[in-house]
């Protein structure tokens, strides 16, 4: 079963509230903008192509409400800054003429393009495959069956048994809570590890491909993604690995050059200080948090989109 993480009833958006998995499976209801851009920056809602569509559905809630369109436009523009198909989204809202129609396409446009990337990158994969991934890229991040997942679920489609090992992805471990939680009730053989052990991993074991998502990638191919998957692209290179990014063409920027241009979003230390279980660190020390980083291109092998695969180099 495939998780569904935005859904418009007609009067209000569901969203699956990710804060909360894997314990609780519970949606939250947003009847208006504000709880929605409340819900987008608390990561209730998150990836790339997910934030886009729920903010476009935002939109169609303005509109319904009575509320600005404009305004609602601007209040969910400043959620996220990485993630390029928020502002994609939006502009392709702000100039549709049916709201409701543009929403929906929007959402169902990114479920044929995960299906179209998930056949072009299957290609990659060996009949047995195993796969290191990072953050989540399926499809709780996306409309539906995921990008650097809908690849591991189309080969599975294609026949082939594909073995994944999620990093747990520190601070705010997508990859232990949503990555594993979504591939387990998919029915996947899915390992968990912490992000340090990836060399490890690659030195001890075949690993076939390392497959991730991305946020925004600039006309020279560099990527932004969740941070530390920099690092397993230089530890996917030292090791001889393909390095695959998996992404719609809504996640390309090319007004920008190159990776430096690309505005990295900085969370609260908090996130990083405290677990549940108390503080990780002494009380008086600094934390820095960025939430992505960037891939420079020559690190990446192919870049899968719905129109066939780029090879950044
Ligand atoms: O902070 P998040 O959870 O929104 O970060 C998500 C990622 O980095 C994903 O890998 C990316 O958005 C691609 S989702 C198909």
């Amino acid at each position: 079963m495939l998780p569904e993480a935005i859904r418009w009833n007609g009067n209000s958006i569901e969203i699956l509230d990710q804060r909360k998995l894997p314990d609780v499976v519970e949606y939250i209801n947003c009847t208006n903008v504000e709880l929605l851009a409340n819900a987008i920056e608390t990561l209730a809602v998150r990836g790339a192509p997910a934030i886009g569509i729920a903010a476009a559905w935002g939109v169609v809630l303005a509109f319904k409400q009575g509320e600005s369109v404009k305004l609602s436009i601007e209040r969910l523009r400043v959620t996220r800054p990485t993630a390029v198909n928020l502002f994609w989204a939006l502009d392709r809202m702000a100039s549709a003429s049916d709201y409701e129609q543009e929403a929906r396409r929007i959402q169902s446009e990114d479920v044929e393009n995960n299906r179209k990337i998930g056949a072009y990158g299957e290609k990659y994969l060996p009949k047995e495959s195993v796969v290191i991934t990072h953050c989540n890229a399926g499809a709780l991040a996306t409309g539906g069956w995921g990008t650097a997942l809908g690849i591991v679920r189309s080969a599975r489609e294609a026949g082939k048994n594909v073995k994944i090992f999620a990093c747990e992805t520190r601070p705010l471990f997508q990859g232990a809570r949503l990555t594993a939680w979504e591939l387990e009730q998919d029915g996947f053989d899915v390992t968990l590890i912490c992000d340090n052990m990836a060399a490890y991993l690659m030195s001890k074991r075949k690993i076939d491909a390392v497959i991730v998502g991305a946020d925004r990638i600039a006309a020279n191919g560099d990527t932004a993604n969740k941070i530390g998957t920099y690092s397993l692209a230089v530890n996917a290179n030292a090791h001889g690995i393909p390095f695959i990014v998996a992404a719609p063409r809504s996640t390309f920027d090319l007004s920008i050059p190159n990776g430096s241009a690309i505005p990295i979003e900085e969370r609260s230390e908090s996130e990083i200080r405290r677990l549940p279980g108390g503080q990780t660190v002494p009380i008086r020390i600094k934390a820095w948090n960025p939430a992505f980083d960037v891939t420079p291109f020559e690190l990446i092998s192919a870049i899968i989109t719905e129109d066939g695969e780029y090879e950044p180099k």
